[in-house]
């Protein structure tokens, strides 16, 4: 790691005018330092140009970390693998939104915290009526959260640190059941209240899965896969969703209204929306036979097919993430289905043939976190339209602590990229007779 002595800078000259500027570099704790360019234009009349932020550094951050060449993940600076195994999803969303694990103490208050919040105004289930029981739920989920401002006016005062800790735990809390309304609703089976003895995995399970006319046990190794996946989905620093949560909050923009937009942004099949997508191809290859032709499909320019679960922006490696799924997949179909599961067994085949062929090779192409997590929700039960709602119920924690971050941040303003203009030049309107 380099140290940060203030002195490192880049010079940069403009070889239309001549003209230099040093421009400071910072050094964070790991990864490539960052060249501070907010003088740019007003030195140079410039600005800086770089469309999906490739290149760009909008904000410091000190949540999460990924080197992508090495394919670590790091909450906190705890490995992913570590908190994978021996944590619990709460207890990474406390880790995320305070900074540091929770002692025994602070631990059961937060837990209380959430069980607290689950249950959701009496009202809001009205709101579910209003939509046809084949509204995808990611639509349901955006509509209901978006409205939860509406709600809960008490928690909505974006400069009372209090106003966003409650904002950030009932957003936690009340997400799963939320979700559980959304799967009841497109099935026509009564919603189920929350139970605050179970936990919070188990709580999501029972309210998707029980029935009020029948018993209904949580499975505690479903219990376990889905905590495990939710702890492997619940950050991963500056992607399209938090983004866009940063960008709306940057406004001073309600945490409901932030979180809202940030569950559209992860709906698209090029983020969240993966996962459904990857089980959609799945089922349409087939049968392995079939792989090449699906390969040569997603190497053609001309066609927009892309093998679903596969690249990332940052990771030229395995998504360590991806290789904590595909092992849960052998131990949770050991358990609850069929090792031999044809739908396992063709992903499987489908990585290796992939990680094979120069196209993918050469362009560091690697099966990310969405190519096996559908798999598992397969497994437990979960309808493939419902899986993308799974992230979101995840990512809530990495949203809402990236979200409290930006707003503690001194640095922080209101988020206005620039553009390079090149529509029409200056011209005169034309009346409607003479065009
Ligand atoms: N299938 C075929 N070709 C691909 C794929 C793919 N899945 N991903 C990237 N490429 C090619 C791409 O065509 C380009 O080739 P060339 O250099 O010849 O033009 C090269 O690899 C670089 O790709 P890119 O599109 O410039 O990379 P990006 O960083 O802009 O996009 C991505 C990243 C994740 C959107 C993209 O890899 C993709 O569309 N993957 C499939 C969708 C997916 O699995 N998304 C989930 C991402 S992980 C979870 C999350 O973020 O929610």
């Amino acid at each position: 790691m380099a140290k940060d002595t203030g002195k490192d800078t880049i010079s940069v000259t403009d070889n239309v005018t001549g003209k230099t500027i040093e421009l400071p570099i910072y050094h964070g704790t790991h990864g490539p330092g960052a060249v501070d360019i907010r003088a740019f234009f007003k030195e140079f009349g410039y600005v800086t140009f770089d469309p999906g932020f490739v290149s760009t550094a909008a904000c410091r951050s000190s949540i999460t970390y990924i080197d992508g060449d090495k394919g670590q993940l790091m909450y906190r600076g705890y490995p992913i693998e570590q908190l994978a195994e021996k944590s619990s999803f709460l207890e990474v969303a406390y880790l995320m939104l305070h900074g540091e694990l929770p002692k025994r103490e602070q631990q059961n208050e937060f837990l209380g915290n959430i069980t607290r919040h689950t249950m959701i105004n009496e009202s809001l289930k009205s709101f579910y009526e209003g939509f046809y029981h084949d509204a995808h739920p990611m639509a349901i989920m955006v509509g209901v959260v978006g409205s939860l401002s509406a709600f809960y006016h008490d928690s909505t005062d974006i400069r009372n640190p209090e106003h966003r800790e409650i904002a950030a735990h009932r957003l936690i809390a009340k997400m799963p059941t939320i979700a559980g309304a959304c799967y009841k609703h497109s099935i026509g089976e009564p919603f189920v209240y929350p139970r605050n003895k179970l936990s919070y995995c188990g709580n999501l399970l029972n309210m998707m899965f029980s029935v009020p006319c029948e018993e209904y046990e949580v499975d505690p190794v479903a219990e376990r896969a889905l905590d495990m996946i939710f702890i492997l989905h619940a950050d991963h620093e500056q992607n399209a969703s938090t983004s866009t949560i940063r960008l709306a909050g940057s406004s001073a923009a309600n945490p409901f209204a932030c979180v809202a937009s940030g569950i559209a942004a992860l709906w698209g099949p090029a983020h969240g929306g993966a996962n459904e997508a990857v089980l959609h191809m799945l089922d349409q290859i087939g049968d392995v036979k079939n792989i090449p032709k699906f390969l040569e499909k997603a190497k053609d320019k001309d066609d927009p097919f892309r093998l679903m679960g596969f690249g990332h922006r940052i990771y030229k490696n395995f998504d360590p993430r991806a290789t904590l799924i595909r092992k849960m997949c052998h131990e949770v179909l050991a358990k609850l289905g069929d090792e031999n599961d044809p739908l396992f067994e063709l992903a499987l085949r489908l990585e290796e043939i992939a990680l094979q062929d120069d196209y993918f090779k050469e362009r560091k192409l690697y099966p990310n976190v969405d190519f096996y997590s559908g798999i598992i929700y397969k497994v437990l039960g979960i309808p493939t339209n419902m899986f993308t709602v799974m992230f979101a119920i995840a990512r809530t924690v990495g949203w809402v602590s990236q979200w409290m971050e930006m707003i503690g941040d001194p640095e922080q303003r209101i988020a206005r990229p620039r553009q390079l203009y090149e529509g029409a030049a200056k011209r005169d309107y034309i009346d409607i007779n003479k065009r």
